[in-house]
């Protein structure tokens, strides 16, 4: 197994390392623009295998996409992270040119590989991925909905002072703060409904803090989060490599699923050797599908600035 990982900044190294300690693969490419960074950071990540005794091989290299040939899985990272006070959405003009441009070189190297988009804005990148690289519809994925329902258990854990990873909760919609749908009337604390457990307002606090977690982190480092973005890739990773067919919610192409048509949004998907494998496509409430409706037209409305760059 060889993965490609495109950008070597925070988000793509700690998710380098994330796949390099779980030994995803035999080997990984680390492919940055910037000259030394991303081989800099492979060696730093190699000198940890001695301690941590993993055996995955981390190669980096600058701009050499010859050395990303037959790579099963691409993550593209590459792109502008967001500043304070800067929505995702602002970084579409300079993140679709490198998207797309990355999108190519990959595919003359690995033309029938995976591809996991997480360069933001997430869902409009992984519709000009989908749209651009002429892969099949599953071999494109968009990661948001796997940090994103990672951090809705995190804040549902605050309130319940319980183990996050005791609980079942996912976001839909977009990976942008007014489109995420976190959806806590479904969520559970070991099958039970965190409704029996959590005020209105309690619940209402967790969406709002998770629907503005990654802009709450910018304001305090100064710069997008990665800790999450990078474990969050690597599930992703892992439920390919591992033919696992993990439920994770992900960024894929809509085909009439939910209503919608013609866009990328997060929904539950299967996860395997295939990429996603099946969308899981259940009813939401009439209140649910309002809002899935509403973050549908902001995205389109995003995706059609693509037509004037
Ligand atoms: C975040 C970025 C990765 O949410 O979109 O932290």
């Amino acid at each position: 197994m060889k993965i490609t990982v495109v950008g070597a900044g925070a988000v793509g190294a700690t998710c380098t390392d994330n796949i390099a300690r779980k030994e995803l693969a035999e080997e990984i490419i680390l492919l940055d623009i910037k000259e030394g960074l991303a081989e800099g950071k492979s060696i730093d990540m190699m000198q940890t295998a001695a301690l941590l005794g993993f055996d995955t091989k981390i190669k980096g290299v600058t701009n050499d996409y010859a050395a990303t040939a037959d790579s099963e899985v691409v993550v593209i990272t590459s792109g502008l992270p967001r500043k304070p006070g800067m929505t995702r959405e602002e970084l579409i003009g300079t993140n679709a040119n490198i998207v797309r441009t990355v999108t190519e070189n990959i595919l003359k190297y690995s033309p029938n590989t995976i591809i996991i988009v997480v360069s933001n804005p997430m869902d409009t990148m992984n519709y000009l991925t989908l749209t651009t690289s002429g892969l099949p519809k599953n071999r494109v994925l968009g990661m948001g909905g796997a940090l994103d329902s990672a951090r809705f258990k995190f804040y549902l854990s605050q309130q319940l002072g319980c183990s996050p990873s005791d609980l079942n909760a996912v976001v839909i919609g977009g990976h942008g703060d007014t489109t995420m749908i976190p959806l806590i009337k479904h969520a559970t604390w070991n099958s039970i409904p965190v409704s029996q457990f959590l005020s209105q307002e309690q619940q209402d606090k967790v969406v709002a803090d998770t629907m503005v977690g990654g802009a709450t982190l910018t304001k305090l480092i100064g710069t997008s989060a990665w800790y999450a973005p990078g474990a969050g890739t690597a599930a992703m990773v892992e439920s390919i490599v591992r033919d696992e067919k993990k439920l994770i919610s992900t960024g894929v192409a809509l085909d009439g699923e939910y209503g919608q048509k013609d866009i990328s949004l997060v929904v539950p998907v299967i996860i395997g050797k295939s990429g996603w494998e099946k969308i899981i496509d259940f009813k939401l409430s009439e209140a649910e599908q309002a809002a899935f409706n509403k973050s549908a037209d902001a995205v389109r409305n995003m995706n059609d600035v693509l037509k004037t760059l």
